[in-house]
């Protein structure tokens, strides 16, 4: 594979690859010859640096890299995340074909429809009002306790489909920080507020401790009998949930094969099933479907994963680029660039490869980005003349839900494309100094200002586009960039399913708890620690 990195790199230098102003002055059907479709869905990457040759040549590194086979290995329900000996099989629970999908000889299919089933039949009778509160009030409010994939998810597609939420409104607690918790209460009445309790391990202190705050609510306002009628659970441990008191029918499973980070499409996605009803969760799940037929299926140059996988690692492993930018024209898609954060970051933010040895060039990119167009007038100053190149991702639909704003949203439409194409085709120093004295500048004061007016072009972007937000293409997104970290993952030899790096910081903070409290000395912490300790101790009140 290095031997194809070091081609790409000797490629890129002969063929100026990276001049995409160029490329596009040379061929006027370079957006025809670089983008690819699957149904409404069209990935147009005319504006990055490829061109023929290195687009052979990437697709002769997804076959040195063995992707195709990595892929059905993780359909198939292989243990590809060995380091905890588990399929990686979020696939499995949007498998609408119901064909059988075997882990450890036992078609699991069954008992994800059954969870399927229970968390249909739950969440209508929340949404219908049939199941109540314990004083007989029906629920208007419910409360997602979790962090991490365990709120992400369920945040950013409730969020996202805001347009189909008919069911009681929906609020979402994270932090540890008792703000979270406290400034949601306030906003609630015990007797009408249900919560759902989100924890793969059931053992993530943020979450466990923001649930015993929201029992000590309950059971102060209504008593503890209460409780059970106003929680619900969400995991993997049934085990702990009992523990904790919740009634058996009220916990919904899901299993180890599912990493938290790609757990929406389990129980975990039970807050969208409550806001947007069990018929469009399906919609949601039909559509994720869709893009691993497509992903499984189709041919590299017509495969949007594989291509955005592909130009991920390019940006990543040839051109240097260190971080990627998410860019959606949505603001329903507030949420997703924080989404794919930790899909993409904690699955790919690796250093060692699945041999154990440290990585060869980079793993994954950095990741961040805002909705447009509010991100323009914050950030873009620095994408469009920092010295950094980086690569952005915009997506943008066709069509809004309010028909009466159309106008905005031909607004919206406009100004994603102009800064693509701003990007592209940035401006000489010659146009820059022409705009100016056409207005009357000197001279020579326009040639002091003008280079602050260059914008050099060539800034790599792709762009999504697709008819509407709906739930099918809001599931299709989400598994297209899924399996986009997963051929990246394949591409730098690590291991994208499982999250080590998180440890050790938990470890040290359970550790610094009784420091903190003052139980313990904090000898034995470095003078750094040490001396903050020390700094918050005084100012504690
Ligand atoms: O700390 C990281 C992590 O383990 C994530 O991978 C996970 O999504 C999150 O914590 C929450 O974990 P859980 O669902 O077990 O509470």
């Amino acid at each position: 594979m290095q031997a194809i990195v070091q081609q790409l790199k000797s490629t890129v230098e002969k063929t100026k690859a990276t001049d995409i102003r160029a490329a596009f002055a040379a061929d006027t059907g370079r957006f025809q010859k670089f983008s690819a479709r699957f149904d409404d869905l069209t990935m147009d990457y005319s504006k990055t640096a490829v061109n023929d040759e290195i687009l052979a040549l990437l697709e002769n590194l997804a076959e040195a890299g063995g992707v195709a086979a990595k892929r059905e290995e993780m359909f198939s329900g292989v243990s590809i995340n060995f380091t905890e000996g588990r399929a990686v099989l979020h696939t499995a629970l949007r498998n609408r074909s119901n064909s059988p999908v075997m882990v450890d000889g036992k078609d699991v299919m069954p008992d994800v429809n059954a969870v399927l089933e229970a968390m249909g039949k739950f969440a209508e009778g929340i949404r219908s009002g049939e199941l109540k509160g314990a004083t007989g009030k029906p629920i208007t409010d419910f409360v997602n306790i979790g962090i991490g994939g365990s709120d992400l998810g369920p945040v950013m597609v409730t969020l996202a489909l805001a347009p189909y939420h008919d069911g009681p409104r929906a609020h979402f607690v994270s932090n540890v920080d008792g703000a979270h918790i406290a400034d949601t209460l306030k906003l609630l009445n015990a007797e009408t507020t249900l919560f759902i309790v989100a924890s793969k391990t059931f053992t993530t202190i943020e979450t466990m401790t923001n649930a015993a705050s929201a029992r000590a609510f309950i059971a102060e306002r209504l008593g503890e009998g209460a409780v059970g009628h106003h929680f619900a659970a969400v995991s993997t441990a049934l085990d702990k949930v009992a523990a904790f008191g919740i009634d058996s029918d009220r916990v919904f499973g899901f299993w180890d094969w599912v990493g938290g980070r790609y757990s929406i499409w389990s129980a975990i996605g039970l807050p969208l099933m409550i806001a947007v009803g069990a018929e469009n969760f399906g919609k949601f799940l039909d559509g994720a479907h869709a893009m691993d037929s497509h992903f499984r299926t189709a041919p590299t140059r017509q495969n949007l994963p594989m291509l955005l996988g592909l130009l991920g690692f390019y940006h990543r492993n040839v051109l240097d680029y260190s971080t990627r930018a998410i860019l959606p024209y949505d603001q329903r898609l507030l949420r997703f660039p924080a989404y794919l954060q930790q899909l993409d970051m904690e699955s790919n933010g690796k250093g060692v490869t699945i041999d154990g040895k440290p990585v060869e060039g980079n793993s994954g990119p950095v990741v961040w980005g805002e909705p447009g167009t509010n991100g323009q007038h914050a950030f873009y100053q620095l994408i469009h003349q920092g010295t950094s190149i980086i690569p952005a991702e915009f997506m943008i639909a066709a069509n809004g839900f309010e028909p009466h704003l159309r106008h905005q949203h031909d607004l919206l439409i406009a100004n994603c494309l102009a800064q693509s194409e701003a990007l592209m085709k940035g401006r000489s120093f010659e146009e820059a100094k022409a705009q100016l004295t056409s207005k009357g500048m000197a001279d020579d004061r326009a040639d002091f200002i003008a280079p602050h007016r260059v914008f050099t072009g060539n800034r790599p972007s792709i762009t999504f586009v697709y008819d509407k937000l709906t739930p099918f293409a809001l599931g299709r997104l989400i598994a297209l960039y899924e399996h986009r970290v997963f051929v990246e993952g394949v591409l730098f030899r690590i291991n994208s399913f499982d999250q080590w790096g998180v440890e050790l910081g938990k470890e040290l903070a359970t550790g610094l708890l009784p420091v903190v409290e003052g139980k313990e000395s904090a000898e034995g912490h470095d003078s750094s620690t040490q001396g903050l300790v020390t700094t918050l101790a005084a100012l504690k009140s």
